[in-house]
């Protein structure tokens, strides 16, 4: 079921920007984003994460992105033929929330791996990305205190980022973004998108989502983290 999808995540671009077939446009035809691959059953990063919640996030919350961010570009399309320039600058918000919620998705799948397949297992201290963490938190394990600090503060729904900043000489940075809004500056480079939202843990941790920040480094993909952290 979750093999069927068309897209590859990361294939394309770096950060999952361009619809299926890497073409956005082929003549007056668009080709249409699409629900990514995943690399494991939804049930896989149980008892962290349920099947439950994955099913229910990635094959009904992920697609509504999918789907309204395909049907707003088609709107935009529409309405830049027709010079709609209101109708245009109305859109924005429409392709802010689907687009971010689309791409934030993609990043968040592809951060999480079943503990048998390395989820959980922490960047050596000998690695690129080993060594700028100890060398600007100490550990891995004060990063995740200071990630799950940003998360707890979030405010209502939204998403916290560990990202690489390009403009400051690769450091590192957590930042917290509202809502679906997405890391749009080209300069951060997403290390580890994680899901702030309720229906990301409500149906299995209820209110106690500090228990749910707690449990899902056990399925971080920190291999992932690693090889975006080499652009
Ligand atoms: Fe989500």
């Amino acid at each position: 079921m979750i093999k069927s999808s068309r897209t590859s995540l990361l294939r394309a671009s770096r950060f999952i920007t361009r619809p299926n077939n890497a073409s956005a446009f082929i003549g007056s035809i668009r080709t249409k984003y699409s629900l990514p691959t995943l690399d494991y059953e939804l049930d896989a990063l149980e008892p962290h994460i349920s099947g439950q919640i994955n099913d229910l996030h990635y094959n009904k919350h992920h697609k509504t992105y999918v789907d309204n961010l395909n049907k707003s570009i088609e709107a935009a399309v529409e309405a830049k033929s027709k010079g709609e320039i209101k109708k245009l600058i109305a859109l924005q918000k429409a392709l802010n929330f689907n687009g971010g919620g689309y791409v934030n998705h993609c990043l968040w799948w592809k951060n999480l791996a079943p503990q048998s397949a390395g989820g959980g297992h922490k960047p050596s201290d000998d690695s690129p990305l080993g060594k700028q963490i100890i060398k600007q938190f100490g550990s891995v394990d004060k990063l995740i205190e200071i990630t799950n600090g940003k998360l707890a503060g979030i405010q209502g729904s939204g998403w916290a980022f560990i990202v690489k900043n390009k403009e400051n000489g690769g450091a590192i940075e957590v930042i917290t973004t509202a809502n679906q809004d997405t890391v749009s500056d080209v300069n951060l480079v997403p290390l580890i998108a994680i899901d702030a939202w309720e229906h990301a843990y409500y149906l299995q941790y209820q209110n106690v989502k500090a228990d749910y920040f707690k449990a899902l480094w056990n399925v971080i993909n920190w291999k992932e983290a690693e090889r975006r952290f080499e652009f």
